[in-house]
């Protein structure tokens, strides 16, 4: 029988084993799941499909089997020469000590928050359910005595209460509290429940949190439930995102695994606990007081927040496990930080369209307009609705997170180095966030640079390098079309020596073909929306960007390199943080929170796979050129 091996985990800053596993080495084993069983965080973006570089490792000592091809496409000859891996390719068959490598290079990472979100208070009816009573309530008495301090209490309360949903910890604080005011106590509730009783008054402290959860980043407000003003925002990542940077990833990792759902489920909890103590912190205001929090997110973010399996959502028909809208006690998720408040998840439609859409197509009131509008939330896992006061569509569109910068070789997310802007004109000027030398580039960058690598005829319609081509090209792009170490065709966005990673920051073939299918993916939603729905582009009064990537983008590239139609560019806006500010809504506003059940009702989704006529759509919208018009028949 094999013996176990010893896999150390080199502390890439402390340069000393931090973690030692000991494994039999059946050669079953990936050091990603080696990694990962022993609590190891080592980013798998693609989840562990080969197609991205996040897991990058280095091999310090022992032996591993010879690179796969992934390897060799995502790493190229130079990293493998010097023991770089991809740890969810590489198989354990040995004692190894292992160097996990940074995945991408992102000091002062950015999240692509949108500014601007702000809601329209004044038109939003401030009934968020939560009302305060300050009340003066009798102990029991000798002579009254076959009642109780809850009943007591209940008996001056303006509005009808089901004690029976009296919450546990209320109640074992009860006597305390009744007599510590001389029975003045504030009974907060929300609808027909007591969310908490407190000694004396605190009627000024009414607050409420309302979270966009997406797969990429988590964005928090904390709101003053009364004035509707916003005390303080906190947006990151999504810890979840090691163990895969897209959905499908995601949901594979969880898949028929409850342990596994269980640690995306910590990780959910734990982050939005401390986005809670953190935004309560900076607008210094106790957590206590938040009374309603609103979720919204794509169906896996709120199954794994619930702790539902999230297998069947990964298999086709991608069937929810439940889509009505859910209000759960805090302390029932467990949410630490605030177990006295009621947390409210607005209700998915269908599939991979979820409550963060519902909340979008609230947000925009696309559904009070009398013209088609079309809503685009551009992300690892895009959504798009259309319609108007009739009628309203919708669809997702799996892009992947070729958009956010993974799965391209120098991609990286919108941060510090990263290329944002791209023109060639004479020849190639990038613009840089931080204005320092370049080590990769971002989504805005590389829709940028495509679409100035068409104009230039670098790049067909087809989407293939015209290195055929180049010698009619003006010698300086000619110069910029090399090949890599591996003999691929690419273009050279900065030169090696003008960049700061050490070697040049390029575009290949494959990246583009990434690019392709992720902005396919999109438009091609659009596109069939478009058709089912018979509006044309003409037709079409507005499309609204919605999420922070929305705002990155230049309108004019994504309608050259056609991941958005062309519409005349004025009628193309950006919303602003639409799902986020849909949340707020339904935080502040009881009647809000209702039209998005209404709403969740009332749209069509639309399954693009099953549609017949769906894979010409595909190839038509990954191509950058439209097709000829169709000849008019005599
Ligand atoms: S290549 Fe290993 S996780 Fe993407």
């Amino acid at each position: 029988m094999t013996k176990p091996v010893t896999v150390s985990f080199i502390d890439p800053a402390a340069d000393r084993p931090t973690q030692e596993v000991e494994v039999v080495p059946d050669g079953s084993l990936t050091l990603l799941q080696v990694a990962q069983t022993a609590g190891l965080e080592i980013t798998a973006t693609c989840g562990g499909r080969g197609r991205c570089r996040s897991c990058r490792v280095k091999v310090l000592q022992g032996d591993v089997p010879p690179p796969t091809m992934q390897d060799r496409v995502q790493l190229g000859g130079e990293e493998i020469q010097e023991r770089f891996r991809l740890a969810c390719q590489t198989r354990l068959i040995g004692a190894c000590s292992i160097l996990p490598a940074p995945p991408l290079t992102e000091g002062g990472h950015q999240i692509l928050a949108a500014p601007n979100t702000r809601i329209d208070r004044g038109a939003l009816a401030l009934d968020s359910g939560v009302e305060k009573h300050v009340i003066v309530a009798a102990p029991p008495t000798e002579e009254n005595h076959q009642t109780s301090d809850l009943e007591e209490i209940v008996a001056q309360l303006p509005r009808h209460v089901v004690v029976e949903n009296t919450p546990l910890g209320v109640l074992r604080d009860l006597p305390e509290t009744l007599r510590a005011k001389g029975g003045r106590v504030t009974v907060t509730t929300f609808q027909d429940r007591i969310l908490d009783v407190e000694p004396g008054d605190t009627s000024a402290h009414k607050l409420g949190v309302a979270f966009d959860i997406g797969t990429t980043t988590i964005v928090a407000s904390l709101l003053d439930l009364d004035s509707g003003e916003e005390l303080a925002s906190v947006a990151n990542m999504n810890p979840q995102a090691v163990y895969g940077g897209d959905l499908m990833s995601r949901i594979a990792y969880a898949q028929n695994d409850p342990k596994k759902l269980a640690t995306l489920r910590v990780k959910v909890l734990n982050a939005v606990n401390d986005f809670i103590k953190e935004a309560c912190d900076k607008a210094g205001v106790s957590a206590q007081h938040v009374y309603k929090i609103v979720v919204v997110g794509n169906t896996c973010m709120h199954h794994v927040f619930l702790g539902i399996d999230v297998s069947y959502v990964g298999l086709a028909p991608y069937a929810p496990v439940v889509r009505h809208p859910i209000v759960v006690p805090a302390s029932e998720l467990p949410l630490k930080a605030t177990p006295k408040a009621i947390v409210c998840l607005l209700p998915l439609v269908a599939g991979f369209v979820g409550a963060d859409t519902v909340a979008c197509v609230l947000a925009t009131r696309i559904y009070e307009s009398q013209e088609p509008r079309a809503l685009v939330d551009i992300g690892t896992n895009g959504e798009v609705v259309m319609g108007n006061r009739e009628r309203l569509m919708a669809c997702s569109a799996p892009a992947g997170p070729a958009l956010e910068g993974a799965q391209i070789r120098h991609g990286m997310r919108g941060a510090l180095g990263a290329i944002e802007k791209v023109r060639i004109n004479g020849d190639v000027e990038c613009d840089v966030i931080g204005n320092v030398p370049a080590i990769g580039i971002c989504g805005s960058g590389l829709i940028d640079a495509v679409a100035r690598m068409l104009d230039a005829s670098v790049l067909a319609a087809s989407g293939v390098m015209r290195h055929d081509f180049k010698d009619s090209l003006a010698v300086w792009l000619r110069e910029r079309m090399t090949k890599t170490a591996e003999g691929r065709d690419q273009f050279v966005l900065v030169r090696e020596q003008e960049s700061g990673k050490g070697e040049a920051v390029a575009l290949t073939q494959s990246d583009i073909r990434q690019l392709q299918l992720a902005k396919g993916a999109i438009y091609s939603g659009i596109l069939m929306l478009q058709k089912v729905m018979g509006v044309s582009d003409a037709e079409l009064a507005e499309l609204m960007l919605c999420g922070g990537f929305g705002n990155y983008i230049s309108t004019a590239s994504a309608v050259r390199i056609r991941l958005l139609p062309p519409l005349p560019l004025e009628r193309i806006t950006y919303f602003g943080n639409a799902a986020h500010i849909g949340a707020q809504m339904a935080l502040l506003s009881e009647t809000e929170r209702a039209r998005a059940n209404e709403l969740a009702r009332r749209i069509e989704h639309v399954a693009l796979a099953s549609q017949p006529d769906f894979q010409d759509i595909f190839v038509d919208a990954i191509s950058f050129s439209a097709p000829p018009p169709s000849p008019v028949a005599s």
